[in-house]
């Protein structure tokens, strides 16, 4: 059977997952993260005729924090959400600590995964997305607890206790019982990052998390997530604040038209890009003052 073929029943010829991250441990020091090795190997996807990931290729290293920027279209939501398997790709694959995700390999290819399975695996994947998908009818703390209860089986007491540790690390124990209407958006981000959190997820994938945002309510948000970064947590974030790329990423990723174009430390990509697709696209977005 030709792989289109086969891709046509979600199987494809399987490609050799990468070994398992390794566990290290420093004496005397801060246990240096182990866990949540993203790799991203030549993923395609198309809508239709239109192919919106070209053959994506990225690394993240456990503890890593990879910043995705680049014009609207150009398939950065797309990639995020392969990452987690809530869209399925149509050639590459993506591993977490090794382990595929949506598919697994029987013979010599790759079947996707039941429902059920991909579910599960999708608990170590924490999402924050632009909107931030509350549930209204639930406070802050019931929002956060959810999860934990009814797909982990953790008990109440236990969920809130980790709860209200959660909602404190994000700044906002003492509103652990409003409801999102009562809340800023920034309040309801804060919330939403401590949802992701509360499956302790091996990785966070955040979507433009302040895009929704009134300007004043970005930088709370965006301290949060700075704090994950230093917290070892590996973070895959697409966003335009630039700044925060600058200061937080150890890999800014530049794509456009469903490629990556070039990516690097911050300092190779704003100050130093290869591409004039990238120097093009920073002339529009960062402005005259910005510093490197
Ligand atoms: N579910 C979908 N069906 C059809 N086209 C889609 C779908 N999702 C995204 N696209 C298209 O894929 C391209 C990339 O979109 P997206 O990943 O959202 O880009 P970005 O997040 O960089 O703005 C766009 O042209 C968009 O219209
Ligand atoms: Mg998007």
């Amino acid at each position: 059977m030709s792989i289109i073929a086969a891709r046509k029943e979600n199987t494809t010829t399987a490609a050799q997952p990468a070994a398992k991250a390794p566990v290290r441990e420093v004496a005397g020091t801060a246990p240096v993260a182990t866990r949540g090795q993203v790799d991203i190997a030549n993923v395609r996807k198309s809508f239709g005729a239109t192919e919106v990931l070209k053959g994506v290729s990225l690394s993240v290293p456990p503890g890593g924090v990879a910043v995705i920027v680049g014009p609207s279209g150009s398939g950065k939501s797309t990639l995020l959400r392969t990452i987690n398997h809530l869209e399925k790709v149509d050639g590459g694959y993506i591993t977490i600590d090794g382990e595929l995700v949506g598919y697994e390999v029987r013979g010599n290819k790759l079947h996707e995964l039941r429902e059920k399975d991909i579910l599960k695996q999708r608990t170590h994947i924490g999402m924050v997305f632009q909107s931030f998908n509350l549930f209204p009818h639930l406070t802050a703390l019931e929002n956060v607890i959810e999860a934990p209860i009814v797909a982990q089986k953790r008990s109440k007491a236990e969920a809130r206790k980790r709860g209200l540790e959660l909602l404190d690390r994000v700044g906002l124990k003492d509103r652990a019982d409003a409801y999102p209407r009562q809340l800023s958006g920034g309040q309801q981000q804060r919330v939403a990052i401590a949802r992701a959190l509360a499956l302790d997820p091996k990785i966070l994938l955040f979507d433009e998390p302040t895009s929704a945002l009134d300007p004043e309510l970005v930088n709370e948000v965006l301290d949060v997530i700075r704090e994950l970064a230093k917290s070892g947590t590996t973070l895959i974030v697409v966003t335009h604040e630039m700044g925060f790329a600058r200061d937080v990423a150890d890999t800014v990723v530049f794509m456009d038209q469903g490629q990556i174009v070039e990516s690097g430390t911050p300092q190779d990509i704003f100050a130093n890009p290869r591409e004039e697709r990238t120097r093009s696209f920073f002339s529009k977005v960062i402005e005259p003052a910005f510093n490197i």
